[in-house]
């Protein structure tokens, strides 16, 4: 059985894919954001995951105003790196998971949410961007450490889903992965975020206390998360932090009770303030487990309370 072990939350700024690109990340403006993804990136060698799904917003890079799909699942078996003015970012095609990726789309649309299926994508900062800073920077003409399917997300044109619809469809993904039948595992990037607004007389709007409190939630209450409405991201982390409702998805995907293993936040990067976080489960995919070591007393109270109905049904 496949099955997620755990979520990842990144920010995804163009600026800081010009800087990998551009050789710039010893400077020390980049590098107060860089090393705070030193140990996430040794997390990711050592957690080693079969399958990334990224859950990400396009910039009218693959989807251009004409055509916005709210949830747009990447089938292809490879996603090329979008030109988004100045010239495709040198990284290499994302290679996906066409197999485990049409089972999500089969079992998420059954469930009632109406994926677009997409067998042809192009895609922007807003995925290779939070790629780079979780594995790394890989030569062009290289491969990214695993395969990776692309779940799109519209948060640039009103209206996008609400945090609640984001957070039923992370379960549904969840129900859809573990129902593969595959042993896989499986990592969820929820990105975008934090506070930012681009635009308009609020330009340069951050809001700091708003993100730490988000990230609070997002690992101890994200059923809170899920009830905020569009108008208050709006209000209080700028016109673009309704990227934020992208990480409930990523949340919904895991257990109730996750072990936050790592968190950094940093202000800003270009305009925004960089948030980062990584949730594991406990159940099944915890570290202990993942290295056939025994559990934790932690882990087995954690495991204590799950009811055998509940083990079975997943
Ligand atoms: C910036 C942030 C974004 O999320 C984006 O898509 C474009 C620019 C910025 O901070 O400059
Ligand atoms: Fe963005």
């Amino acid at each position: 059985m496949a099955r997620i072990v755990a979520g990842i939350g990144s920010s995804h700024v163009p600026a800081i894919g010009a800087a990998i690109d551009n050789g710039k990340t010893e400077e020390p403006y980049w590098k107060r954001i860089f090393s705070g993804f030193e140990k996430s990136q040794a997390w990711m060698r050592e957690t080693k995951p079969d399958v990334a799904i990224v859950v990400y917003n396009d910039h009218a890079s693959a989807f251009s105003v004409e055509m916005i799909p709210t949830f747009a699942l990447g089938c292809a078996a490879e996603f090329p790196p979008a030109d988004e003015g100045w010239g495709p970012r040198p990284v290499p095609v994302v290679e996906g998971h066409p197999a485990l990726a049409s089972h999500i789309a089969q079992s998420v649309i059954l469930d009632e949410f109406d994926l677009t299926i997409c067998n042809k994508m192009e895609v922007d900062h807003g995925m290779t961007v939070p790629m780079n800073l979780l594995f790394g920077k890989v030569a062009k003409n290289s491969h990214w450490p695993c395969p990776v399917i692309p779940l799109a997300v519209n948060v640039v044109m009103y209206p996008p889903p609400t945090g609640h619809r984001c957070y039923m469809l992370g379960k549904a993904i969840r129900k859809a992965v573990e129902s593969y039948p595959e042993d896989l595992k499986v990592v969820i990037f929820g990105t975008g975020g934090l506070s930012h607004q681009i635009s308009g007389p609020r330009a340069g709007l951050i809001n700091s206390k708003w993100d730490k409190s988000f990230l609070d939630n997002l690992s101890k209450a994200p059923q809170k998360l899920a009830k905020i409405p569009h108008v208050d991201y709006m209000r209080e982390a700028g016109a673009e932090g309704i990227e934020m409702v992208m990480w409930l998805i990523m949340r919904g995907a895991l257990d109730d009770k996750v072990d936050e293993v790592y968190r950094f936040y940093t202000v800003p990067a270009s305009n925004t303030a960089v948030g980062h976080i990584i949730l594991e489960n406990r159940k099944r995919g915890g570290k202990a487990a993942r290295k056939g070591k025994p559990a934790t007393a932690k882990h087995k109270r954690a495991a204590a309370r799950v009811k055998p109905a509940q083990v079975r049904g997943r």
